[in-house]
């Protein structure tokens, strides 16, 4: 099936520029893209962007949100590159702040609508993907605006380069459920899987993020999976 494109408003287009739209095409230009540049730097992250190697290892993260995630994993791996998509401009800028503030060279982020991921990278380009707490839309007719999808995860298998991982955690089961489906049928294998992280083996070695905490107050279990494109 054709993946139809995701129209989203272009940031220097806006009728009124806030102090986001403004910081992301300003003070963080250098690391911060919005819809029409982020495109540009396809195939070109490594080289252009980050001046690294081919052979460095570049993460991707979907939906930083206020990227308490995002600034840690960069602080905690200098080794690696990695690369934020998020829709929202606050969130988007608070993302890469808490990054430079940090002192993190190895990261930067786009405004970009996260179907249409293969605008941004080549194939093989990306190593390891972050998906946490994405929109549910657990309302009945909204399962076509759910990332983790068959069809996005043939997109994922493609940009991956082979031995990456994808993981993926979510407080909705509805959600969970319908995506180990779609996982069921893509190429991907499937080397842990929880509905309840929190309770888990890998509890240790897990990182809470902003979301994630809100629903841990809550009492909600996590779901978790974590994929692997074989060698
Ligand atoms: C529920 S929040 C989770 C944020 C963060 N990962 C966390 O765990 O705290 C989902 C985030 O994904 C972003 N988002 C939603 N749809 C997106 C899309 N199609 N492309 C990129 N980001 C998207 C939203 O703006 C929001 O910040």
């Amino acid at each position: 099936m054709e993946n139809p494109r995701r129209q989203i408003n272009i940031t220097k287009d806006l009728p009124v520029q806030n102090a986001y739209t403004l910081a992301l095409n300003g003070e963080y230009s250098h690391v911060a893209f919005d819809e029409v540049r982020a495109p540009l730097n396809k195939g070109k992250w490594r080289s252009d962007i980050f001046k690294a190697t081919s052979e460095m290892p570049m993460d991707l993260e979907v939906g930083t949100g206020a990227g308490h995630h995002f600034a840690h994993y960069a602080a905690k791996h200098p080794e690696r590159l990695l690369v934020g998509l998020e829709l929202k401009y606050k969130p988007l800028v608070q993302s890469i702040r808490r990054a430079v503030v940090a002192g993190c060279k190895n990261a930067v982020i786009n405004r970009f609508h996260a179907f249409n991921i293969d605008e941004l990278f080549e194939d093989g380009e990306i190593n390891d993907v972050f998906i946490h707490f994405p929109d549910p839309w657990t309302s009945p007719k909204k399962p076509k605006n759910r990332f983790v999808c068959k069809q996005n995860l043939d997109l994922l298998f493609r940009l991956q380069r082979p031995g990456a991982k994808i993981e993926f955690k979510t407080d909705s089961l509805v959600y969970f459920l319908w995506a180990m489906e779609e996982i069921r049928q893509s190429k991907y294998e499937i080397v842990f899987e929880t509905q309840d992280l929190h309770n888990s083996e890998i509890k240790s070695e897990n990182f809470e993020t902003g979301f994630e905490k809100i629903f841990l107050r809550q009492g909600i279990k996590i779901n978790f999976v974590r994929l692997l494109k074989k060698n």
